[in-house]
Parts: structure tokens; C-alpha cells; sequence
């Protein structure tokens, strides 16, 4: 995969650089460019910003360093591997606290790409017009990391594309490590524990010790279910019952979930 990182901040994305994803880019599974927005300006003091029409306050990113820079990305991603065969539009991230929430769904969907590109937007935003322009060349996502506002778009993107990049084939080690963990089957992971076996006068579970198999998986489901519904019960509701055998459905008849129509429901209390 290749993927162009935009923004008036480019030392910001460095840290992608190292760990899993900086291997990922020696071993050539992974490309990553990161491009100045202000090698795109022609003025002495390289001005990417102006002020709101309609008044308001702060600044806006101007669009023609935007236009010229996403114009450098198209013409560099089109001899990335995979590109050139891409039936679709090339995906244009947009952080954004507007856009639509981020999630281990859309990592794995974004994973499936020849080329990735995102735009780092900062102050005000980005001048609309430029979303309109782009969105003929490229297919524009807006994207928020969650229900926040950061200063920019750069922390955004730098957790986008380790959540995208550790799903690319070959980068981490044990992809059975990616089955196993949080929002893969749309619950949390089970907690975990290593020796020693008894720390601090806190004992593991015993099951953990008992070699069974079958026995460890269905503990493992159970604390699942149970930590998801103490957390995060907002993923259970409406989830289809198909994957759950008896024994989960016990479980969440306990914690207050029935099954209507293959899909699980919260019992009103
Ligand atoms: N830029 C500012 N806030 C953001 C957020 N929550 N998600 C993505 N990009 C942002």
C-alpha cells in the first residue's frame, strides 16, 4: 500500500516511522510520503491560511496549495503497485470532528486499498470548494477519530494509518493476533495474564491452569460478553445472535440481553 500524508506539519507523522509500521516500510509492504502543504504556496512567507468569508473567528486554509498538493499526491499514487488497476476513485481521508466515526471496520476497509491519501486540515478547516474539487478525483472521506476536537488533523491520521497499516498483510508477525483483539468480532477483547501465576497475593483464574481448551475459550467468550456489556453495551444492541451457542446466550440472558428475530436486545428493566 501506498499512502500520501498532507499537512503543514509534516515532522508530526515522523513517529510512523518507527515500531511495526517503520518495518512494514523497510520490508517495502508499506510506503508512506509525507508532504508539506507549504512547498505548494509561492509567496515569501508561504501562507496556507486567510480569514473567513462571513466573518468569524480564526483562519482558513486557502484552496489552491490544497488543489496543488493533492495534484502532486494523484500523479505520485499512479504508479503505485495496484493502482492502475484500481476500478474506483483513489480514497481521500479527511480528518475531520464533522466526519464519520472511525472504526476497526473502516480500518479493515481502508486496508483493502492500492493508495490511501489524507489531508491534515488545521485552524478553521479547509475551504469547502476544495472538498467539492477533490471529490472528482479522489473518493473524500471525512473522518473523525471520536467525539472530540484535536488541533489538527496529524494525531488523527497518525492513528488511522497504524490502525490501517498493522492490517496489511506480513506487517504484524502473528495475524492470529489480529483475530483475537477488540472489535474484530464487535466486542471487547477478554483480559489476559502472564506469569507469575500469583503476584501480589492476586491469583489468575483457575481455568487458565486447567489445559482445557474448550473450557478456556468459553471463559474467554464469557469475560468478552461480560466486559462488553459492562463498557460498552451500545455494541451488543441489535448484534446479530448467530455467532452465540448456548452457553454466550445464558450469559447474556443473565446480563439482560434476549434474542428477538436473530438479533440481541437490551430486556428493559
Ligand atoms: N481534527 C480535529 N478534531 C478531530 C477529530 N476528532 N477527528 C479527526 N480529525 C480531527
Amino acid at each position: 500500500m501506498r499512502i500520501d500524508v498532507v499537512s503543514i506539519f509534516p515532522e508530526y507523522l515522523a513517529p510512523l516511522r518507527l515500531s511495526l509500521l517503520g518495518r512494514a516500510q523497510e520490508d517495502g509492504l508499506l510506503t508512506l510520503a509525507v508532504h508539506d502543504l507549504r512547498d505548494f504556496t509561492f509567496d515569501r512567507h508561504r501562507t496556507v491560511d486567510d480569514t473567513p468569508y462571513g466573518g468569524g473567528a480564526g483562519m482558513v486554509m486557502k484552496p489552491e496549495p490544497w488543489a496543488l498538493a493533492l495534484e502532486h499526491v494523484l500523479e505520485r499514487q499512479a504508479g503505485a503497485h495496484g493502482a492502475a488497476d484500481n476500478p474506483r476513485r483513489p480514497v481521500l481521508v479527511v480528518p475531520s470532528p464533522a466526519g464519520t466515526v472511525f472504526t476497526q471496520a473502516m480500518a479493515y476497509e481502508l486496508a483493502e486499498e492500492p493508495t490511501l491519501a489524507f489531508a491534515c486540515g488545521r485552524y478553521e478547516g479547509i475551504d469547502e470548494r476544495v472538498l467539492d474539487w477533490a471529490g472528482e478525483r479522489f473518493e473524500v472521506r471525512p473522518v473523525s477519530l471520536g467525539d472530540y476536537v484535536l488541533n489538527g488533523g496529524e494525531v488523527a491520521v497518525m492513528a488511522m494509518v497504524e490502525a490501517v497499516g498493522r492490517l496489511l498483510p506480513g506487517v504484524v508477525g502473528n495475524p492470529e493476533s489480529l483475530v483475537e483483539e477488540s472489535h474484530s468480532a464487535g466486542l471487547l477483547e477478554y483480559p489476559v495474564y502472564t506469569k507469575p501465576s500469583s503476584w501480589r497475593g492476586l491469583d489468575i483464574p483457575e481455568v487458565l491452569l486447567s489445559g482445557n481448551h474448550g473450557k478456556i475459550a468459553s471463559w474467554r467468550l464469557e469475560q468478552q460478553l461480560r466486559r462488553t456489556v459492562a463498557r460498552r453495551p451500545e455494541l451488543l444492541e441489535g448484534a446479530e445472535a448467530a455467532p452465540f451457542g448456548k452457553g454466550e446466550r445464558a450469559v447474556l440472558r443473565e446480563l439482560g440481553y434476549e434474542v428477538v428475530d436473530g438479533r440481541l436486545r437490551r430486556v428493559a428493566s
